[in-house]
């Protein structure tokens, strides 16, 4: 690949010309390219929730790891061009069924438009990009959770409220993005970093999981675009806490 070719997530043939030509001038919407940490993309980001500490070589290895899960990961954003900064990010991810004929189910995710240039229709124009993309990829329905705060806005898409959400918090830190290989505890066996054991370096564990309760409310509802579903928990690389690693350790150690 030549320098000058971007990398982008996932294919720009994806991306709607009409949502494209609803944008007012000097703005383009388009697929999360790899150098997009240097424009700007976390600042958006900070407008959701807490994005933690990251580097721009675990953004560039989460990129490519995203990337290689084809059809999958769909990070659409919105770039300023002439500041070359993103204003407005969402995402759409493509949950691959065995039932209804190994049907599809889209998840939206992460929709944030930078404060300073909320109220210019850059939310809806993320909602229309990410159904496109959803229709084009034969998705049989879309799913989002959102506060009720923003339940008029979903609704203004089409999205209308189904079912009861519900959550869990692992004891997994998010405020850190240092990844360390760590021993199975249970074959005492260390990995290597290719492979998805690790521990995430933090002793601030009970502390993140008190601001991530705190910001996910029970307020927060589950809303469709079709029939009714249950919604599915993401599978995450095995975490251990260095807490609960080291008392495994420690156990087996006596033994
Ligand atoms: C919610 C958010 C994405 C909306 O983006 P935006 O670009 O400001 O919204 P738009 O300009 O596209 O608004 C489209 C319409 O929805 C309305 N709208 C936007 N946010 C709304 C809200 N929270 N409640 C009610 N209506 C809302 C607008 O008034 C507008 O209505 P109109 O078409 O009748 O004029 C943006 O406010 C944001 O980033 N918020 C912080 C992050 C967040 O909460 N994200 C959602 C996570 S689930």
């Amino acid at each position: 690949m030549s320098p000058q070719s971007p990398t982008f997530l996932f294919p720009t043939s994806l991306i709607s010309s009409a949502v494209q030509a609803q944008l007012p001038e000097g703005y383009r919407i388009r697929p999360l390219e790899i150098t997009d940490y240097s424009k700007g993309f976390y600042d958006c980001l900070a407008g959701l929730t807490v994005v933690g500490k990251v580097s721009e070589q675990s953004f560039q290895q989460t990129f490519e790891q995203m990337r290689r899960c084809e059809n999958v990961y769909h990070i659409v954003v919105i770039e300023e061009l002439d500041q070359r900064r993103i204003v407005a990010t969402g995402t759409l991810i493509v949950e691959q069924k065995f039932l209804r004929g190994c049907a599809k189910a889209g998840h939206i995710e992460d929709i944030v438009v930078h404060d300073s240039q909320r109220g210019k229709k850059f939310g809806i124009r993320l909602i229309d990009q990410l159904k496109h993309i959803g229709t084009m990829v034969g998705c049989y329905k879309l799913l989002l959770t959102c506060s009720e705060s923003n339940e008029v806005f979903y609704n203004k898409s089409g999205f209308v409220r189904k079912d009861l959400h519900m959550a869990v918090y692992l004891n997994n830190d998010t405020t850190s993005s240092v990844a360390i290989p760590v021993a199975d505890p249970i074959t005492a066996a260390t990995p290597t970093p290719s492979t998805s054991t690790y521990a995430t370096a933090s002793s601030s564990v009970t502390a993140a999981l008190g601001a991530a309760t705190n910001s996910n409310s029970i307020t927060d509802t589950t809303i469709t675009t079709t029939t009714p579903t249950t919604t599915t928990s993401t599978p995450k690389p095995r975490t251990v806490s260095i807490e609960a690693l080291s008392a495994s350790m420690e156990s087996i150690m006596v033994k």
